[in-house]
């Protein structure tokens, strides 16, 4: 099939434009490198530079790609970010992904994959979290990300675009090629393994008198191969809505910690700090509609397998991907 991945140089992206390859998908990845790096994008695919604030560059593109499916990971993805300047997460991920949704319906696309989040669930009243559950962001993160899956339904209801919106839980872990590398880190698993790497003295844990078992905020960490997997699952005609893609375990910040202890084999010391603003105490997915109708089966449940795979990556890529 041919597959045109916005933001294939990011982390996810990259993650699945290595598994589209792998599966005999002819690639064209879209990436503008704000966040992403051009060392992220597996040989195999072809690479466009992405003018995206170009009027006319992300319709052009994608003409000449005559992709039959669309996989949208580009976007903004700092909640922190989100709260002090929405303006540019409305812009980036709500403007800018039309014009991807826009230019995908023009140009026949049979299947776009939007890549959405649990943020858009807000301070959920249940956990496991299922897909009805009620959504209510209390970020511009998760109210842009909301946006954009109305729209799909929109252009389904509308256009008769089929799409699949899945809701990532917290992505982790690498493949032995590419892995998590931001250029502004702000997630556990990396920050806690800076380490051991070296490059930090502790880590800081945000908030400890949260109401979960430990006090610090529980997590479903999902591995990025598993999330890579369902997107390939997802290109399978006929399937078409909304996917949480978790594990359906929570762990807490401490748990991480000490997994990430066990892997590495070092100590890591923990300094508390106070909570950081939006985190919700718990995020836990039920992903048991992507498991029934997507036939999707996670292969690497385990928060240590996950964590193993970040360290093996991290310790062959100290510095990330150097740029
Ligand atoms: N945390 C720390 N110390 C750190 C980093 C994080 O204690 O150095 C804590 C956070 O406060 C939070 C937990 O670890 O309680 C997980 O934080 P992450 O930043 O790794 O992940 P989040 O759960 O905040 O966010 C992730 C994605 C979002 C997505 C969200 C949905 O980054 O894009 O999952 O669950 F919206």
């Amino acid at each position: 099939m041919k597959v045109f991945v916005t933001g294939g140089a990011g982390y996810i992206g990259s993650v699945c434009t290595e598994l589209l390859c792998d599966a005999g998908h002819e690639v064209t990845v879209y990436d503008n490198l704000s966040q992403g790096h051009r060392a992220a994008v597996d040989l195999r695919a072809r690479f466009i530079l992405g003018r995206p604030e170009q009027p006319g560059d992300i319709a052009a593109a994608m003409a000449a790609a005559r992709p039959e499916a669309v996989l949208h990971f580009a976007g903004d993805i700092l909640v922190g970010e989100s709260m002090r300047e929405p303006g540019k997460y409305f812009r980036n991920n709500v403007g800018c992904g039309l014009e991807f949704l826009d230019a995908a319906w023009r140009c026949g696309v049979r299947k776009f994959v939007f890549s959405s989040t649990a943020a858009t669930y807000g301070l959920p009243e249940q956990t496991p979290i299922p897909e009805d559950a009620p959504q209510r962001p209390v970020n511009p993160y998760g109210e842009a990300k909301l946006m954009f899956e109305r729209m799909l339904q929109w252009y389904h209801r509308l256009h008769g675009l089929e799409f699949v919106a899945f809701r990532y839980f917290n992505a982790a872990g690498a493949t032995d090629r590419f892995g998590e590398a931001h250029r502004t880190e702000t997630h556990l698993i990396p920050n806690v393994l800076k380490v051991p790497l070296g490059q930090r003295p502790h880590v800081e844990v945000f908030g400890t008198d949260y109401p979960t078992p430990d006090g610090t905020c529980v997590r479903d960490y999902i591995h990025v191969v598993d999330l890579a997997r369902a997107h390939i699952l997802a290109l399978q005609p006929g399937c078409c809505g909304f996917y949480n893609l978790g594990n359906g375990n929570g762990y807490s910040v401490r748990e991480v910690i000490r997994a990430c202890e066990r892997v590495t084999g070092r100590a890591i010391p923990a300094v508390e700090k106070p909570r950081r603003p939006g985190d919700p105490p718990r995020l836990v997915a039920s992903a048991d509609k992507a498991r029934r109708e997507l036939g999707w089966q996670p292969r690497f449940p385990g928060l240590e397998a996950i964590v193993a795979s970040a360290w093996a990556w991290h310790q062959k890529h100290p510095q990330g991907y150097g740029d």
